[in-house]
């Protein structure tokens, strides 16, 4: 494909996607009564989430083991629940997988073995999963390209999955998930392979993606950093339990910190006004 022919569908892909933007900010996420886990066992107890807003981004916050995938997996119906999960008035636990997933995006903690696909074709292969139909090869190349792009790995199109380090493969996973333009999109530790210039730059991308597609983004991470810079919005999880939900600064205090993760910590500005989480030790154990 020429530059120019490139060009002229990059133009089309973003009239595209304004026109789809929707701007109606009433819409969101409502998690009512979620109960949900494995065949023999309950992870999350009777979870209540009044509103996930669109256009914003949530972190999901909690110790090792506390459920954070598993409440992940459930609600994009990978895994056994039961309650209210009602997106913009739909209710998702009623409607068949194949169209939940239209809509409901995850990005698994661990990625599958890569397999001997070029990443181009394996993103074209992963929006056509969705929905993208098979008469879009033109337009679905120029949309890949453009979304490589903007992850910086264009370098990278004609490179074999199997043959990437992990970092890699967690980009082109991140783009396999944006490219399927879910209204929820739910990635599960995306940064846990990145450097920290990536780091940044895929926080970065996902919150102007966030807003920019006006889509609800949950997003687990184990930095409380990346939670107090990058997410409008943090939840914390402990034992299958919501501790917290709310604004950043208001989830993330020495009290949460020492109830949830067992750390007493302290949240200090930085010369240039940015909180930051510092760590003095641990929460002393009582003695038995
Ligand atoms: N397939 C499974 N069957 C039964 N129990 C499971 C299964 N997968 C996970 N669990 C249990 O569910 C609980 C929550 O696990 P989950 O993976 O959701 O934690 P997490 O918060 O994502 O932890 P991490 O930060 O380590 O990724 C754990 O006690 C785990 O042992
Ligand atoms: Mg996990």
């Amino acid at each position: 494909m020429t530059d120019q022919a490139i060009a002229e569908q990059r133009s089309v892909l973003r009239e595209d996607s304004a026109a789809k933007t929707v701007l109606d900010n009433s819409q969101g996420l409502r998690i009512g009564h979620f109960t949900a886990g494995y065949p023999k066992r309950n992870i999350i107890t009777n979870l209540n989430v009044p509103k996930l807003p669109r256009g914003k981004i949530t972190v999901l916050l909690g110790p090792n083991g506390s459920g954070k995938s598993t409440l992940l997996r459930s609600l994009a119906g990978l895994n056994k629940a039961q309650g209210e999960l009602v997106l913009d008035g739909q209710d998702l636990m009623k409607m068949p997988f194949a169209k939940r997933a239209e809509q409901v995006v995850y990005l698994p903690q661990s990625l599958p073995a890569g397999v001997h696909l070029h990443v181009l074709e394996s993103i074209i292969v992963a929006q056509r999963a969705s929905g993208g139909g098979a008469n879009h090869q033109a337009q679905s190349t120029a949309q890949v390209m453009e979304l490589l792009a903007q992850l910086g790995i264009e370098h990278l199109a004609l490179s074999y999955l199997d043959q990437l380090s992990g970092g890699q493969k967690q980009l082109v996973g991140l783009a396999q998930s944006l490219i399927r333009q879910p209204a929820l999109l739910l990635l599960d530790e995306p940064l846990s392979a990145l450097d920290l210039n990536y780091q940044f730059h895929v926080m970065d991308l996902v919150r102007r993606e966030t807003q920019k597609r006006n889509i609800i983004t949950v997003v687990v991470v184990h930095d409380i950093n990346i939670a107090l810079r990058h997410s409008d919005h943090v939840l914390m999880l402990k034992d299958g339990k919501m501790i917290a939900n709310g604004e950043p600064e208001e989830v993330i205090t020495p009290e949460s910190l020492a109830t949830v993760y067992g750390v007493r910590g302290r949240i200090e500005r930085c010369s240039q006004g940015i909180p930051q989480i510092m760590i003095d030790g641990l929460v002393k154990q009582p003695v038995m």
